[in-house]
């Protein structure tokens, strides 16, 4: 993901009471740092590596996986390594630690080697690698022509009109039958092998192999985690108690739900706060005004700017009823909505550059060139949200990793069909999320999928941990709610304390706050935790629109959407 947080801290070199040497040989395997690929990172400071590790703990007989590792040298004096994960699942390590070294060390202090890497199915150097299950673009889309897949789920309001849901409904079989077929060609897919040997289980012992490897099989790890990133953190402070060195989880998928519930139901409840952040969005838009937000005429409140969005949702939903091949679909416009409420520092771009061209691509008044450039974007802010991983402009096969990853680790109810997954989001959008329950396709539907991995872990979630954690969480994330940040802090009690950002978008981090920053900080070079509870606002000079921050629009959001 990308990081707004540009505090200016100084990079202070604490003394440190314990320390651990760069040993480079615990485990029999070593890592040998070299350059790194130039086709990914630029930043020649950072060292790239490979660790074998073993497909399978349990059984070293199967072979190994290859593990390509990052790592930014500690600024000052270094007291270890800080592993990181960016979410997805299916984020690059390699990559998010070439674009974002500066603000990790940062925020870290400088006092550790920001260590990443890309995990099992993420990308073409660490082995196995990205799944993808068709040869092409275009076999894909052939093969899913005609269907939801490609055009999104169409209905209006939250499937007010009967004949959407009859409609949606009747797609139930073919789209089955479908999902079925994916599986199975994943399955004989190059990748298919290593299906079983993927998942979060497997990603937090390999960041255990590596911190062996780097700073010795006794020493305390220290993780942070963002989005899904904070699953593989609650696995591993699960998994190896003993371990937990300093962690920071933010933006919090809540782990129990996720091991006792299909994804697919999981993602629908944890998307409880998206329509608020919306509102949120149309707030702000209506206190710039027209001069900030080309969505407001003199005058409008939200419920005018809202009117807007869903007479564009209308219009594209009435297109294409007369001509399905439209430009634009109201499951595309849904779509680049949704990217939106990952990240309100695009908001202002959003509703002066985007909203203008889709009002005119929609009433036809544009080329439909543009709706190209508008579709491969909002698809580019998919790509960059932790939670899916769509390429669908580009000519590249889809990738189906993020799949591989949530379904590899899902609980397999067996019998659950295409009809029970498509109520669910009926449900989901008449009851969790008016604007965006129906969203499609999303990578968590896992009742098809034909594998699961060979270790999973299903909690105690509990554990007394060596070293207390610090969880944070936005006040209104769309997608890792507050409740779930509540529920693992309520589950480790005394051995985390739970901090909250008075913002909106995904994770603390998609905001600006130099007061989180102090306490990121403070917490990695000092040990030190705040107060649990401890409440941090957004930076008051960051402008969501022009003349509008983060607490004006939150002072106009009804407490009884909160
Ligand atoms: C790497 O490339 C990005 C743009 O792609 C640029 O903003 C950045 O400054 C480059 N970094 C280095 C170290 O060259
Ligand atoms: C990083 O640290 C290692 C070990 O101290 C050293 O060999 C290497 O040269 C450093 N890399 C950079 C870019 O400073
Ligand atoms: C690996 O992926 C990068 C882009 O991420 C690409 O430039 C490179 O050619 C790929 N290498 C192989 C061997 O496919
Ligand atoms: C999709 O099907 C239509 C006819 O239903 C056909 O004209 C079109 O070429 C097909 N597209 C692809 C990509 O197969
Ligand atoms: C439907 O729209 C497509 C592309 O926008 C166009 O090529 C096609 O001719 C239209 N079909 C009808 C029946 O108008
Ligand atoms: C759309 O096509 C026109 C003419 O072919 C071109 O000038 C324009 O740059 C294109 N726009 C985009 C966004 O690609
Ligand atoms: C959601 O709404 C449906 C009706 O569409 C209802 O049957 C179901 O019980 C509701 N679920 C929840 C969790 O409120
Ligand atoms: C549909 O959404 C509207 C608000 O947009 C709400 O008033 C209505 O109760 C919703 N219908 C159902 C069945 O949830
Ligand atoms: C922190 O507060 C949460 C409630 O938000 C609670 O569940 C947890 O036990 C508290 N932790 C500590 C260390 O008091
Ligand atoms: C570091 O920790 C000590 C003891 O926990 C505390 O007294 C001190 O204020 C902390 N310093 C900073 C800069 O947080």
């Amino acid at each position: 993901m990308v990081y707004y947080r540009f505090a200016p801290i100084l990079v202070l070199a604490f003394a440190s009471t314990t320390s651990y040497s760069a040993a480079s040989n615990f485990g029999g395997s070593q890592i040998q740092w070299g350059a790194c690929d130039p086709s990914v990172v630029n930043d020649t400071s950072l060292a790239c590596g490979f660790l074998e590790v073993p497909l399978d703990y349990q059984n070293p007989s199967v072979g190994n996986a290859r593990l390509a590792i990052i790592k930014a040298n500690a600024t000052g004096e270094r007291r270890g390594s800080l592993f990181f994960n960016p979410g997805g699942p299916g984020g690059t390590g390699i990559q998010e630690v070439n674009d974002n070294k500066e603000l990790l060390l940062e925020v870290t202090g400088g006092v550790y080697d920001i260590v990443s890497w890309d995990p099992r199915g993420v990308g073409n150097r660490t082995s196995p690698g990205e799944i993808f299950c068709f040869d092409s673009l275009a076999e894909y889309s052939t093969f899913f022509n005609g269907t939801i897949e490609l055009t999104g789920i169409e209905e209006t309001g939250n499937f007010t009109d009967p004949a959407d849901v009859k409609a949606l409904l009747a797609q139930a079989p073919i789209m089955q039958t479908k999902y079925e077929e994916v599986g199975q060609k994943c399955l004989r897919s190059s990748g298919g092998k290593f299906l079983k040997y993927i998942g979060t289980a497997a990603a937090v012992r390999d960041m255990v192999s590596i911190a062996n490897v780097l700073d010795g099989p006794e020493a305390p790890i220290n993780y942070m985690g963002t989005s899904y990133g904070t699953l593989i953190g609650s696995w591993f402070v699960n998994m190896f108690p003993e371990r937990v060195g300093r962690v920071i989880l933010d933006g919090v998928f809540d782990p129990i739900a996720f091991a006792t519930q299909e994804p697919g139901n999981t993602f629908s409840s944890q998307r409880v706060f998206s329509d608020t952040v919306y509102k949120a969005l149309i707030t702000g838009c209506a206190l710039t005004g027209p001069s900030g937000c080309a969505a407001a005429s003199e005058g409008d409140g939200p419920l005018d700017i809202d009117a807007k969005f869903q007479a564009l949702l209308q219009h594209a939903y009435d297109a294409t009823k007369v001509n399905s091949s439209v430009p634009l679909t109201p499951g595309d416009i849904r779509l680049a909505l949704w990217g939106e409420m990952y990240f309100s520092s695009d908001w202002s771009n959003f509703v002066n550059e985007e909203y203008p061209q889709m009002v005119q691509i929609v009433n036809g008044e544009v080329p439909a060139n543009t709706s190209r450039a508008i579709r491969k974007r909002s698809t580019d802010l998919i790509r960059r949200m932790p939670l899916m991983k769509r390429s669908s402009e580009s000519n590249d096969s889809p990738s189906y990793t993020t799949s591989a990853i949530y379904c590899a680790d899902s609980v397999d109810p067996q019998g659950t069909t295409m009809e029970d997954v498509f109520e669910g989001i009926i449900s989901a959008s008449r009851n969790v999320s008016h604007m965006f329950g129906s969203l499609w396709p999303f990578p968590f539907y896992c009742s098809f999928w034909p594998v699961r991995s060979v270790e999973r872990y299903q909690g105690p979630f509990n554990k007394k941990l060596a070293n207390k954690i610090l969880i944070a969480s936005n006040l209104l994330d769309p997608i890792t709610p507050l409740p779930a940040a509540e529920s693992l802090a309520g589950l480790l009690g005394q051995d985390a304390v739970l901090v909250r950002q008075n913002g909106f978008g995904h994770t603390t981090v998609s905001a600006p706050s130099a007061c989180m920053n102090e306490i990121f900080f403070a917490y990695m070079t000092n040990g030190t935790l705040p107060a649990n509870g401890t409440v941090c606002e957004v930076d008051a000079d960051f402008e969501v629109f022009t003349g509008v921050n983060t607490a004006d629009i939150l002072a106009h959001i009804p407490s009884t959407d909160i």
